[in-house]
């Protein structure tokens, strides 16, 4: 039996659609049932569950946007933070293997040589360079409280040769999957879907970023765990990078909103008349994934073909 920590949220709803679609047994748990950020409570309920994989896909998002962590930082810290660390805790109790969704939004922009982010580079995007969103912040914690990498800071010269600062280690196998997503997509509308939220906004930021269509995001985690993949940090988004200009040319040439999208002069206007705090716009590397045998679409096409399928609301 799969459990799946925040069942109720927009990217748990997904998986408990995908697993049901597969017929893999699984129970979706809310707080409301099983107050899983306890170690005690959540080890108990995976033991008498006889859980065989756990997924979290709990977490403090901020609501309407990320803007609400700023103010809501303790829930932010408890949500993104705090409960990785619990959840890997109590499935290390009932030596129960697990994985964790995390996020792309730790880093900002490219490596040095304009290449994505690996899942062997220190978030950027983060407390510790001290520039980041509260959100992101907290993200980024929370992957470095499980320590399921070795991560080299990629901005220190020397890096790609193997020097450059050490960013956390913890030593002994890692007992679980970080499944990195960023910035979901897919065909049906909602206020959480990328593609809806260019079609409503007022002005938009270019930027060039990857991007995960959200259903191929839960098939690729789940197949991680089916194919047994090795644990340890994986960037699941789909392969190739997309400005928003790009992303917009492909909504109207599809029909589905097509109207003039005005864009921010720069991020310097977006920050003045939109935003509270910085958003992380990057690009990561999915080798990893794709040399685990586990392949996504290219993200123009995931784009192109979640645009001929549009369902509205
Ligand atoms: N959506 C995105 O754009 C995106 C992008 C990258 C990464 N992620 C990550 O994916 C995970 C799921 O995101 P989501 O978009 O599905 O979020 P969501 O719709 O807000 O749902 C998250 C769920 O987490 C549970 N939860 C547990 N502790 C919480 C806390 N302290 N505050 C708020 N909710 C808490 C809640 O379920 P119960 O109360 O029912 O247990 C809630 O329904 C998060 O970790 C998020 O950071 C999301």
């Amino acid at each position: 039996m799969v459990i799946l920590l925040g069942a109720s949220g927009y990217v748990g709803q997904a998986y408990a659609r995908y697993l049901s679609a597969e017929n893999i047994a699984f129970a979706g748990v809310s707080r409301r049932d099983v107050d899983y950020g306890r170690v005690d409570v959540l080890a108990d309920f995976l033991g008498a569950a006889r859980a065989e994989f756990v997924i979290n896909a709990a977490g403090y998002t901020g609501k309407p946007n990320v803007d609400a962590c700023e103010a809501h930082r303790a829930e932010c810290l408890r949500g993104n933070a705090v409960l990785p660390g619990v959840v890997r805790e109590a499935c290390a109790r009932v030596r129960v293997p697990w994985g964790h969704v995390s996020s792309g939004c730790i880093f900002s922009g490219t490596r040095p040589d304009g290449s994505g982010f690996r899942e062997t580079d220190a978030p950027n995007f983060s407390f510790r360079k001290n520039l980041c969103s509260f959100y992101s912040g907290a993200k980024a914690l929370g992957e470095e409280v499980l320590g399921y990498g070795e991560a080299v800071d990629a901005t220190v010269d020397g890096a790609e040769a193997g020097g450059g600062a050490r960013w956390v280690f913890r030593e002994g196998e890692p007992e679980g999957f970080i499944w990195r997503l960023r910035i979901p997509f897919e065909n049906v509308e909602s206020p959480r879907n990328y593609l809806a939220k260019l079609m409503c906004y007022k002005l938009l930021l270019d930027a060039e970023n990857s991007l995960s269509q959200l259903h191929e995001f839960v098939r690729a985690t789940v197949e991680c765990w089916r194919r047994r993949a090795p644990f340890g940090i994986y960037n699941v988004t789909n392969p190739g990078r997309v400005t928003t200009r790009e992303v917009v040319d492909l909504i109207v040439r599809s029909g589905v909103c097509p109207k003039e999208y005005v864009f921010f002069k720069d991020e310097a206007e977006f920050m003045h008349l939109a935003a509270k705090t910085p958003r992380s716009n990057c690009v990561l590397d999915t080798s990893k994934l794709r040399h685990a045998g586990i392949a996504m679409t290219e993200v123009h096409d995931a784009l192109a073909q979640a645009l001929r399928h549009w369902v509205r609301a």
